[in-house]
């Protein structure tokens, strides 16, 4: 490829690079952020009109079980080293009769990689959003919602429960599909959305 030019830098240091783009992404990266709204901000001032961004965020519906293994690092001082991590394990595989580890050992390939258990429970920052979160980010940003990227099956199922033409980008019906699937976006949202022109 020649007509990519690669660089590296801080998301909260790019706001005066005097550029713009007709597509951003940041998949897996706001949600690190301590005001992930700020990140949100600094990229659309990046983003053409029209433009689209694709984002990635960590689902608290999805992540309860994650939750809670982060208050259980808090609580016993679990260190991020590879023994901390293993001591981390034993504790949940002794307990895996419970159903928050249970549903967590099932599905969560990471849990059984040093490096993917570090990043599943122990990032030093990490936020978790709703899908009502993610409509009032878009209402005070002046953003169009394009569609989550699922599954074929879930979006089948999905379909299902809500056939109208439109209900694939209604929010409202996402979040009440969410709740009665709290695994739907165990990969986290995401999503794209568009920079109303009228900005
Ligand atoms: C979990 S990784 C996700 C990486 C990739 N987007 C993916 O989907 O696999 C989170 C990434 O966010 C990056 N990150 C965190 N804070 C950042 C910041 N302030 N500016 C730029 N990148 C940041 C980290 O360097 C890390 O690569």
């Amino acid at each position: 490829m020649h007509n990519i030019e690669y660089a590296q830098a801080d998301i909260l240091k790019l706001a005066t690079i005097g550029k713009t783009f007709d597509r951003i992404e940041a998949v897996g990266v706001l949600h690190h952020l301590a005001d992930p709204r700020l990140g949100w901000r600094i990229l659309l001032s990046l983003l053409k009109p029209n433009g689209v961004l694709r984002v990635g965020l960590y689902s608290t519906a999805a992540r309860r079980s994650i939750a809670e293994a982060r208050a259980l690092i808090a609580e016993r001082g679990y260190p991020a080293t590879p023994e901390g991590i293993r001591a981390l394990r034993r504790t949940i595989i002794r307990n895996r009769h419970e159903q928050r580890w249970n549903l967590l050992l099932a599905t969560a390939d990471d849990f059984y990689s040093m490096s993917g258990c570090r990043d599943l429970f122990f990032n030093v920052m990490e936020h978790t959003f709703t899908v009502p979160d993610i409509t009032a980010l878009l209402a005070e940003f002046g953003l169009s919602f394009l569609g989550f990227e699922l599954d074929a099956d879930v979006v089948n199922k999905f379909q299902q429960r809500y056939p109208a033409a439109g209900a694939l980008t209604d929010l409202d019906c996402w979040n009440a599909f969410e709740r009665s699937n709290p695994q739907t976006f165990r990969n986290m949202y995401v999503f794209s959305v568009r920079r109303n022109a009228t900005d």
